[in-house]
Parts: structure tokens; C-alpha cells; sequence
């Protein structure tokens, strides 16, 4: 990875390691973040995406862990820096009730958070109106209160209220959790429209496969460990033939069905990801000169193929893929140290 000019880097980790009573929740992770990226943190559930959120933003105190840190050049493993820090960065909770007052109006709500960051009551509500208009949030609602507003409008309030003191970088916690699915998108354009317009960096933690459409760089963690940080178009481009997919459905698949396709003997690199309970996607090198060979291969071996198709894999298959080929790394690692285990004995 090119890092860039070293100014431009404003957030720094190496090595960072996070422990909690003695067990380790986050295992050797180094990455930097240049200005003005959008970062996704990716990762099922307890993957430690949150933990490392929480250091870079002075919530983990510096006896839990250990590494070099760096948030707009200032440590967060000094707690003379906590002031400075938390000044130059923003935090949108999950849950926008943890930010908001229902029964105030949008621009009350600002002025509060406003007066905190010290700024003046005039200078917080020509800053709240342009990131209200940059937001799309209806003039008239501006103020009356807060709980009228529908989800979407309050999401978006809370996100003027993570900007309103202009930090550099601003970390959001599941924007897009708790959107109806059409709204959804809209979330993410507005983060990337605020991202263009004000040039703040981002860091979204997400279950959300679509957000790594207008995320620059994609980390994506499990088990604490940090597996990629990379485009989504070089995360892509890594897989076989360039994540050209072919996607089948076949009559009643099962385990011993893909386990013949992965023994399909002109592409040892084979990739195969179960979508549907009869649909299977193949990923191999080659793509084209063995594709014809791989349906002869199929067909000899009694499936049944119902239809074909060829797509160009998304993040979301990247990442499924991903996962998988850890957890099958780990299950090896266990089967050999089952059979020391055994030996020693
Ligand atoms: N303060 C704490 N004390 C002990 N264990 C903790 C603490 N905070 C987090 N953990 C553990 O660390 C692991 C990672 O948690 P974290 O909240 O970072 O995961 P996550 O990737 O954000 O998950 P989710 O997608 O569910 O929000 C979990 O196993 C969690 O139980
Ligand atoms: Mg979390």
C-alpha cells in the first residue's frame, strides 16, 4: 500500500493489541489512513470493529492496550491528549437517541452539542443550516421538535450534530442499522456527499454490504484480526480471473456436489460459495478457457446443471469468501494440532 504524503496521514495504528481480563480482543493490527478517505470496518459480530473504534476515540483506557496510535497526530494513549483529540474528531452513536433530545428542535439540539465545543450560538446555527441543507432536512422542521421528524430525518440530524465543530474525522457506528432498506442508500449518499463537500474523513463500521460502494478503502475484520484494508476494486481484482463468477444452479445440491467441483482438475485455485439452497458460485483462473471444461467436468461427474449465469463478484461475495477461507485456514490449523496432540500422548 502507498502511504501517501506523511502529512496527509491522519490516523495512524501499528501493532495495536487490545486486551480485556486477560483475554486478547485485538491481535497485532496496523493500518493508516490518509485525508479525506472513507474507511468501512467490516466484520460479523464481535469481530472487534467497535474495540478498535473505541481506542482511536479515548474510550479504551491505555492500561488495555498496547501499540503505536496516532489520531490527528496526537495519541490517545495519553490522556493530556483526550481534550485535543475529541475536539478534532466527531462520533455518531448506533443509536441516535444517545445524541438527541426528542423534545427539542433540530437547531436546539445543535446548539447544545455546539455550546460544548465552546463555539457561539450564531456561528453553530449558520454551520447547522448548511449541513441541514447539505442533509436535504425540510426547512420547516428545522424548528419544531425533534420528535416529529421521521427515522431517516433524525439520523441525518445526528449526523449534523457529529459535524457541527467541523472535525477532521468523523466515525459513524452502524449509520445505516435500523433504515428501512430503500432509505438505506440514501444514508450513504448523503455521508459521501457530506464526505466531497467538507472533505472529512470517515471511519463507518457496518454489517452493511452495500456501504462499500462509496467506501475508499474496506478493512475487513474476524477475531480481531485485521484480514484486508484495501479497495473494494483491488479487493475484487485479488481474486481469481478478476472475481468473474459463474453462477449455477444445480439440482439438489449438496456438500458432496461442491466438494466434486472443487475437485475440478484445471483450475486447483477453484473457489465455490453456496448463495441459494440450489444455487452455487464458482470462481477459477482461467475463467474463460474453463468454463466449457468445468461443465463437461460436471456433467460427467451425474449433476445436473438448470441454468447458468456470469456476473463480476460484489464486495459482499468478496467478503463471504474471504471469511470462509479463514475459518477453513483455522479448521486445518486445529486438525494438525489435534494430530500433535494426539502424537504427544
Ligand atoms: N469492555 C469489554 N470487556 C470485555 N470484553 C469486551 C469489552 N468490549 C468488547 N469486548 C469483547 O470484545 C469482542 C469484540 O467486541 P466489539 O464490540 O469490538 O465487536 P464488533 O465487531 O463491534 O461487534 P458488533 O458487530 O456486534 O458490534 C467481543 O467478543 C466482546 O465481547
Ligand atoms: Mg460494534
Amino acid at each position: 500500500m502507498s502511504t501517501g504524503n506523511l502529512k496527509d496521514i491522519v490516523v495512524n495504528v501499528e501493532n495495536l493489541e487490545v486486551t480485556f481480563d486477560e483475554k486478547k480482543i485485538i491481535r497485532n493490527v496496523s493500518f493508516n489512513v490518509r485525508r479525506g478517505e472513507i474507511i468501512g470496518f467490516f466484520g460479523i459480530s464481535g469481530a472487534g470493529k467497535t474495540t478498535i473504534i473505541r481506542v482511536l476515540t479515548c474510550q479504551i483506557s491505555k492500561k488495555n492496550w498496547t501499540g503505536n496510535v496516532n489520531v490527528t497526530n496526537l495519541s490517545p494513549g495519553s490522556k493530556k491528549n483526550y481534550a485535543k483529540i475529541l475536539s478534532n474528531i466527531g462520533y455518531v452513536p448506533q443509536l441516535e437517541e444517545l445524541n438527541l433530545y426528542y423534545d427539542l428542535t433540530p437547531l436546539k439540539n445543535v446548539e447544545v452539542f455546539a455550546s460544548c465545543y465552546g463555539m457561539k450560538k450564531k456561528e453553530a446555527k449558520n454551520i447547522a443550516m448548511e449541513l441541514f441543507s447539505i442533509l436535504d432536512i425540510p426547512e420547516d422542521t428545522w424548528n419544531k421538535p425533534l420528535k416529529k421528524m421521521s427515522g431517516g430525518e433524525k439520523k441525518r440530524v445526528s449526523m449534523a450534530i457529529g459535524l457541527i465543530h467541523k472535525p477532521d474525522i468523523l466515525f459513524l457506528d452502524e449509520p445505516t442499522t435500523g433504515v428501512d432498506a430503500a432509505k438505506r442508500y440514501d444514508v450513504l449518499s448523503y455521508l459521501k456527499k457530506l464526505n466531497r463537500r467538507l472533505g472529512t474523513t470517515m471511519f463507518l463500521i457496518t454489517h452493511d454490504m452495500e456501504a462499500a460502494l462509496i467506501v475508499d478503502r474496506a478493512a475487513i475484520l474476524r477475531d480481531g484480526k485485521l484480514l484486508e484494508f484495501d479497495s473494494n476494486s483491488n479487493l475484487i481484482t485479488s481474486l481469481p480471473n478478476n472475481g468473474l463468477v459463474a453462477r449455477f444452479s444445480i439440482e439438489n445440491l449438496n456438500e458432496e456436489k461442491i466438494n466434486i467441483i472443487k475437485r475440478f482438475p484445471n483450475a486447483p485455485n477453484i473457489k465455490t460459495i453456496r448463495v441459494g439452497n440450489e444455487t452455487l458460485e464458482v470462481l477459477m483462473d482461467d475463467f474463460e478457457k474453463n468454463l466449457s471444461k468445468l461443465i463437461q467436468f460436471m456433467m460427467e461427474n451425474g449433476l445436473k446443471i438448470n441454468a447458468m449465469s456470469r456476473d463480476v463478484a460484489a464486495f459482499r461475495r468478496y467478503f463471504q469468501l474471504r471469511i470462509q477461507e479463514e475459518e477453513e485456514k483455522e479448521r486445518l490449523i486445529r486438525i494438525q494440532q489435534d494430530a500433535i496432540e494426539e502424537v504427544e500422548i
